[in-house]
């Protein structure tokens, strides 16, 4: 695990701080933000500054833009939150670079807060282009990246930024590699991971270092049935990912060599589509022609919490039934009651699981709901990211 400078090592005292945040937020069609917890999750990085007379520079990407403005990609929205959770009047400045921009920068005072427009309007952001981390370092005394989300990007903003100025991870970047670095290196044991989601090839990478690292691996989701396919179970309709395939079979096969307790759910919640949810029923045998598994069944669930409730570290990455839809959310939720009363260290990967875990309103049981998707997948995964290597590559750092 590398190690990195954190905020409170850095000076940040009436100095000119560039602060990379993660502000990527999904919105509706009305341009409204539906979920905030990114830019809740900054504040107090924020606020620690502001409080100590620093000019804040905050900078993010949203979308994905491709190097040229585009109106339905602007961070007023963001800007316009932050505002109403700071209390205090942020900003949004047209562009990120120019002089524009620096003239505005020149004339901050002590304690105040603007925001960059949209990072990626400019091409050279995502290319890591030298020159222009140059000019956005040029608006700051010292750097600091907040944004875990976007860590795993070796971008202008992220990686480039650090050849030129002090630089720090903020808390929220912090804790989140101090939970999911603890979770990976020296987990309290028994650590017990649950993986759902889609797709096995997305996954397999994760599987096979949780192989390595963790007790237990708990499988739900859609991709439990390309495993079931590869096991010789009739999965029906059910969603099967032939390119998953190899990575099912590799996945089993270290499992064996190694012993290592993979799960599988032993019963499934079917039905013959979405929209017939209303006539799903439960069944332990293979799935027949015509219907399609979209949650594990109870006796699933209870076989799962028994495992859990002897747990002392609990990772869990992609939901295990088709969580948006009634009836097929029962399984992620009960799930997610269950590993909410549990006085292990509880960490939700980011993306699918946070929001269904926030949306049954269990995210303030859990010990650590990351604000990284990919990100948090790629560390899991046990890859450097390269935000963090490039805090931890400055000579001010211990390795
Ligand atoms: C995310 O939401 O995962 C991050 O903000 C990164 O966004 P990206 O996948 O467009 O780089």
């Amino acid at each position: 695990m590398e190690s990195v400078k954190t905020i409170e090592e850095l000076q940040v005292q009436d100095k000119r701080v560039l602060i990379r945040v993660d502000y990527n937020v999904p919105l509706n069609e009305r341009g409204e933000i539906t979920d905030d917890v990114r830019i809740a999750k900054s504040l107090d990085t924020l606020r620690y500054c502001l409080e100590r007379g620093a000019r804040v520079i905050l900078m993010s990407h949203l979308g994905r833009p491709k190097g040229t403005p585009e109106a339905k990609y602007s961070l007023k929205p963001a800007a316009l939150h932050l505002e109403k959770l700071l209390g205090k009047p942020v900003s949004l400045l047209g562009d990120c670079v120019g002089s524009e921009v620096e003239k505005a920068v020149q004339s901050m005072k002590a304690g105040d807060i603007v925001m960059l427009e949209n990072l990626r309007f400019h091409a050279e952001e995502t290319k890591n282009d030298l020159t222009f981390a140059k000019k956005l370092a040029g608006l700051a005394d010292v750097y600091v990246n907040d944004a875990f989300g976007a860590a795993h990007r070796a971008h202008a903003s992220t990686a480039g930024v650090t050849e030129f100025l002090p630089s720090a991870a903020g808390f929220l970047l912090a804790q989140e590699l101090r939970y999911l670095g603890k979770a990976i290196t020296n987990p309290d044991r028994p650590f017990v991971t649950i993986l759902g989601g889609a797709k096995v090839s997305d996954k397999i990478k994760l599987i096979t270092n949780l192989i390595d690292k963790a007790d237990t691996i708990l499988i739900g989701g859609a991709m439990a049935y390309t495993f079931y396919k590869v096991m010789g179970i009739g999965i029906g309709n059910s969603k099967f990912e032939p390119e998953g395939v190899p990575a099912a079979e590799q996945a089993l096969k270290k499992a064996r060599e190694k012993n290592f307790q993979l799960l599988f759910p032993v019963d499934r919640v079917i039905a013959q589509s979405i929209e017939t949810a209303s006539q799903s029923k439960v069944i332990e045998t293979d799935i027949p022609d015509g219907w399609s598994g979209f949650d594990i069944g109870p006796k699933t669930v209870e076989k799962y919490k028994q495992v859990l409730a002897g747990a002392k570290t609990i990772v869990w990455n992609g939901p295990v039934g088709l969580f948006e839809f009634k009836p097929f959310d029962q399984g992620t939720y009960e799930l997610a009651k269950f590993i909410s009363t549990l006085q292990a260290t509880k960490i939700i990967g980011g993306g699918d699981t946070a929001a269904a875990v926030r949306q049954f309103g269990f995210d303030k049981q859990m010990s650590h709901v990351s604000t990284g998707g990919g990100a948090s997948l790629e560390f899991l995964e046990g890859t450097l990211l390269p935000g963090v290597t490039a805090l931890a590559n400055k000579t001010t750092v211990s390795k």
